[in-house]
């Protein structure tokens, strides 16, 4: 398969080309880009960070969890092509040398790649924009002023042009060709593939239904990088654009399983306010940014950050295999710990829910405020019809060994009237519905307790107590 994007400016086609192989590999291997650095491998502390810009818009994304086939017809751009081919620096690096945004160096790249981002976006909210690129050494707040002394500076041309050589490849329909093509020269993988729609890849994928795939690779990224794991055949997702669809009408959210979390948490911010400000703490800019509602489904992760909420929105998910389609609640896809409804050959093609006034409250409990697994994660969609509770959907995850609704606690809500002393009663439920592990996020008893305090928290919010875990976190 051959792979053509841009790199700082120049148009890059590579003719053979492993698909494992990630960005970060290729550039400071084959391509001497050592600019862009390598901290953990893993997508954590975004000293790889690149820009890439597609049809999409502008991401800031980790390289080091980014494989070279997800490139095809992009504009990437590392920290040696941030300055102007004449050395113009661009504003975030003159802001940086004048705020000493910089000590040992090492994390520099990657700031200043998250930062030219933002600012060729717009985006002036650095903390979130920032809270996937670590610091050892200079500390935030000479670099946060930097982020914010350029903010206003003009987008120099250089990056602008990203945009260009996208659309005039679009409008040559030279991204959708080449995409399109099977793999074809005997030097290029024969497994390989990059379909371009859902047609495609459902044809694809029933023929080899034993392939990998990859949509946002910020879980299969980590199977190579970290358990070294040789994926021998494996089909991308990334150039199947409708199923990046998210469609709103007045009955229905449908969302496509390759939408990535950044455009679903804008998507859903003027419906469901706290599952939006959830995926705000869901990873960092760089990885939401990657990552899709379908991987995020698809994985069975028993503390995966979607489901929970989805359940409790009494969300359909929609699977295809080859011409057939079904569709099944949501809470019925999650079959065992490892174990989904999902037959071989059969993708996610969607996930969506019925428009409903909003009674939902997503709670996430981890260790840090950014960039951190749930270590329980509750969802709560009550509806209470004249001091009486007549509907009950509540899901947890980080509880049992998939996401799980809480059936005891619902139904000793159900039919009773909302008061503290309803809730006390339907805390001591959850102790018949969960038997939670203990493991490094947290103990049993500490994921019990937190379940129980997670139900009162959200009796106290919908009777107009909101709080919210950045007050209490000073
Ligand atoms: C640094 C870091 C932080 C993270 N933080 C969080 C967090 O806060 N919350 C959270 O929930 N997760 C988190 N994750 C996990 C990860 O981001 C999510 O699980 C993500 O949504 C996976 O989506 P993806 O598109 O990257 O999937 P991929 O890695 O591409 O795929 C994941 C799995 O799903 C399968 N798959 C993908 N798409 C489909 C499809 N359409 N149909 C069928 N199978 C499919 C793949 O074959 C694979 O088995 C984090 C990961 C990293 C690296
Ligand atoms: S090297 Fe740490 S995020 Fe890529
Ligand atoms: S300057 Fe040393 S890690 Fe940031």
């Amino acid at each position: 398969m051959t792979i053509t994007f841009h790199l700082n400016g120049e148009e890059v086609s590579l003719p053979d080309t492993e698909p494992t192989t990630t960005l970060l590999d290729w550039l400071r291997d084959d391509r001497g880009l050592t600019g862009t650095k390598e901290g953990c491998n893993e997508g954590d502390c975004g000293a790889c960070t690149v820009m890439v810009t597609d049809q999409d818009g502008v991401r800031a994304l980790n390289a080091c969890i980014l494989f070279l086939p997800q490139l095809q017809g992009k504009s990437i751009r590392t920290v040696e092509g941030a300055a102007s081919p004449d050395g113009v620096m661009h504003p975030v690096q003159q802001a940086m040398v004048d705020q000493h945004g910089s000590q040992c160096g090492f994390c520099t790249p990657g700031f200043i790649m998250s930062m030219v981002t933002a600012h060729t976006n717009g985006a002036t909210d650095h903390d979130d924009q920032l809270a996937g690129n670590l610091c050892r050494c200079t500390g935030y707040a000479p670099i946060i002023r930097a982020a914010e002394a350029a903010q206003a500076a003009p987008v120099p041309d250089w990056i602008a042009a990203d945009r260009s050589f996208i659309f005039s490849e679009i409008s040559r329909g030279e991204v959708a060709d080449r995409g399109a093509e099977p793999p074809a020269t005997a030097a290029a993988p024969s497994n390989t593939l990059r379909p371009t729609s859902s047609d495609a890849l459902a044809t694809a994928y029933a023929a080899r239904p034993k392939a990998t795939l990859i949509a946002g690779a910020t879980d299969v990224g980590l199977w190579v990088t970290k358990q070294l794991r040789d994926l021998d055949d494996v089909i991308f997702l990334d150039g199947c654009t409708d199923l990046k669809q998210i469609t709103v009408t007045d009955s229905e959210v449908h969302i496509g399983a390759m939408a990535d979390m950044n455009r679903v948490r804008e998507a859903l911010a003027p419906l469901h306010p706290s599952y939006a400000e959830m995926i705000r703490r869901y990873a960092s800019q760089q990885v939401r940014a990657a990552a899709t509602i379908g991987g995020n489904i698809a994985n069975g992760s028993p503390i995966g950050d979607n489901p929970p909420a989805l359940i409790a929105l009494r969300a359909n998910l929609h699977l295809r295999k080859g011409e057939a389609r079904r569709t099944l609640p949501l809470q019925d896809f999650f079959v065992d710990y490892g174990k989904q409804d999902r037959a071989l050959g059969e993708f996610v093609e969607a996930v969506s829910f019925a428009r409903q006034p909003d009674a939902l409250r997503v709670y996430k409990l981890s260790k840090r405020f950014d960039q951190d697994i749930s270590a329980v994660l509750g969802a709560f969609n009550v509806t209470v019809v004249n001091g009486s509770v007549t509907a009950a959907v509540i899901a947890f995850g980080g509880m049992a060994g998939i996401p799980k609704r809480a059936a005891h606690v619902e139904a000793a809500l159900i039919g009773q009237p909302w008061t503290a002393a309803t809730i006390q009663a339907a805390q001591a439920a959850l102790d018949t519905d969960f038997t939670p592990m203990s493991d490094m996020r947290a103990s049993a008893s500490y994921r019990q307790e937190t379940a129980r305090n997670m139900l009162m928290r959200y009796f106290t919010d919908l009777n107009g107590a909101p709080a919210h875990v950045l007050e209490v976190s000073q």
